[in-house]
């Protein structure tokens, strides 16, 4: 059973710049809800229920958002407004919350490395809250499923554009299954001439534990960070890593077409349905 899933919130969200000057990129809100709550209602729905959050300076407002706000709890109790925090509500209600920071800004590995303390020795998720997405079942529940027959870490793939590829963690697989491959290459960030496929990585990972030591003893690569698709590189050599083509739709809310995209499609297709 995997009951856990770690949240790297440090960034900067430079892109969105002066919005994220004083308030975390994972605070700005689609539609009526902030992005990272989207994030943690598709790991809560996946059952993973014991969240953490590897943050940095700057983002206490992730931590007040899943905590009780006594002073608006009181003043709206038994008023028509109280509707309005029927879903954070649940998320609490459900979920448990909590914080370890990451010091330095040295790479996704490093932020997972940070995590260690919050995970144990135990599979967890991993969810980049940029990456919104929409699906009749959660991109997790639906990757914790293969997790349970397969029982290695997988990383949430799909098709990109060649003028894209450079964004993102490129695999290489074999097909074992529809839209399941087994992961023999990987590389971070390719320019599209290298990319060893049109299959990117995104947001989403189930890892086990060895991941961590693992990361370790990884080098800093791409732009001098430690990344996190070396360490699932090395896990892929020595035993298994799967990909896995997900159902749904994802939306890059760390780009501000992206976030606009997911602003519009909430609105009409959520928030409006
Ligand atoms: C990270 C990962 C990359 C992955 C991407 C998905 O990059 O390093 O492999 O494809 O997330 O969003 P970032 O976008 O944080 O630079």
């Amino acid at each position: 059973m995997i009951k856990k899933c770690l949240f790297p919130v440090a960034g900067y969200g430079t892109r969105f710049l002066p919005a994220t000057k004083s308030m975390p990129k994972e605070m700005l809100p689609v539609v009526n809800k902030p992005l990272v709550q989207y994030g943690v209602e598709e790991a809560i729905e996946a059952g993973l229920t014991e969240v953490g959050f590897v943050t940095g300076r700057g983002k206490r407002a992730i931590a007040d958002h899943f905590d009780v706000s006594y002073e608006l709890e009181h003043q709206i109790a038994g008023s028509s407004k109280e509707q309005y925090l029927t879903s954070i509500r649940d998320v609490m209600a459900k979920g448990s919350f909590s914080f370890t920071r990451q010091a330095s800004m040295a790479g996704l590995g490093d932020a997972i490395l940070n995590g260690r303390r919050l995970i144990g020795s135990e599979p967890f998720g991993v969810v980049l809250s940029d990456d919104l997405c929409v699906a009749e079942e959660g991109v997790l529940s639906q990757m914790v499923k293969l997790y349970k027959q397969f029982r290695c870490s997988i990383v949430a793939v799909q098709e990109v554009a060649q003028e894209d590829i450079h964004k993102f963690g490129v695999i290489d697989g074999e097909q074992i299954k529809d839209g399941i491959y087994q992961v023999n290459n990987m590389v971070e960030k390719p320019e599209a001439k290298d990319a060893p496929s049109n299959l990117a990585i995104i947001g989403r990972y189930i890892l086990t534990p060895d991941i961590f030591e693992i990361i370790e003893n990884t080098p800093p690569g791409k732009n001098d960070e430690v990344q996190l698709t070396d360490a699932l590189m090395t896990q892929a050599k020595d035993g298994c890593v799967l990909a896995y083509k997900f159902k749904g739709k994802r939306f890059d809310c760390g780009s501000v077409s992206g976030f606009v995209d997911a602003t519009n499609y909430v609105y009409e297709n959520i928030y409006n349905a």
